[in-house]
């Protein structure tokens, strides 16, 4: 059954108050659209936790900076709302800028902690600051028992349950594994931009970062496992921005043996931006 689609605040809380009034919990997915299996995966995990589900899709003018193109990003609400049906999701709320940002906005939701780890946030200066703010409102907005993202953006991941947690919004952030291509391929709206051949490429990421895991878990130091994935990469022909290891929480810089770690990377190939982490 199509979702129904609603685009006011008032809107999505005339629905879900009356989910409430009849004791049904609600998962909420928050996306900028352009959804591929990863979104859907968690539609359908959210579906598996509680009795409805929503399903945003905004793309946050907040979070984009100076020269990443707001306008270029890819959107087509009528395929996504075909693929949502077919998850299952109940609600779509797609809300126009001016119903997210009116008039004289002028609250912004900035993180010290995750978000200023050095990753993302050293190269879109912005970015946390745009998504923090605008899953807070969505957060509040649609009183959803669970809030469901993918491990793919880890930092952000992590970023949002701390936000959650310091400002005491009841919900469960829950984090779900990254959906990947057969060849190893994390999702991604992005990767559409990647050439024939970069796509065949693209899957080098995944393979420096699992043979890294391996030689952590064999012994060898973090740094020294991370920096042969950076040089494996470059030789490759991909721009890396970061190859890491962090802890898995908190995404600070290792400091004790034997705490549990992410592996995290940010690498260019041509002109599109990849970005994929696995546990330790
Ligand atoms: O991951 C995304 O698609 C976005 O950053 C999010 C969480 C929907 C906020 O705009």
């Amino acid at each position: 059954m199509k979702p129904k689609i609603v685009r006011t605040v008032a809107a999505l809380r005339r629905e879900t108050r009356a989910w409430r009034s009849s004791k049904l919990t609600c998962a909420v997915v928050p996306t900028m659209g352009a959804l591929h299996e990863g979104h859907l995966t968690l539609v359908r995990e959210g579906l598996a936790r509680a009795d409805r589900c929503i399903a945003t899709i905004f793309v946050n003018p907040k979070q984009f900076g100076a020269s990443e193109d707001l306008s270029r990003y890819p959107r087509d609400e009528d395929a996504d709302v075909r693929q949502l049906a077919k998850a299952g999701c109940n609600l779509i709320f797609a809300p126009p800028p001016e119903e997210m940002y009116g008039d004289g906005f002028s609250t912004t939701v900035s993180l010290e902690g995750p978000a200023k780890a050095g990753l993302e946030d050293r190269f879109r200066p912005q970015f946390f600051d745009g998504v923090a703010t605008v899953v807070a409102k969505l957060f509040i907005q649609s009183g959803a028992d669970y809030a469901m993202f993918g491990e793919k953006d880890y930092q952000q991941l992590m970023v949002v349950t701390r936000m959650a947690r310091d400002l005491d919004i009841p919900i469960e952030v829950v984090g779900i594994p990254t959906v990947r291509e057969e060849d190893g391929l994390a999702m991604s709206s992005r990767n559409r931009y990647l050439s024939p051949a970069e796509r065949k490429h693209a899957t080098a990421i995944y393979g420096a970062l699992t043979l890294a895991a391996e030689k952590i878990r064999a012994g060898i130091d973090p740094q020294t496992a991370t920096r042969s994935a950076t040089l494996a990469l470059t030789t490759q022909g991909f721009k890396v921005d970061y190859v890491t290891a962090r802890n898995a929480t908190t995404l600070a810089v290792p400091a004790v043996r034997g705490e549990p770690l992410r592996l995290i990377a940010a690498a260019w190939l041509g002109k599109t931006r990849l970005i994929d982490n696995i546990p330790v």
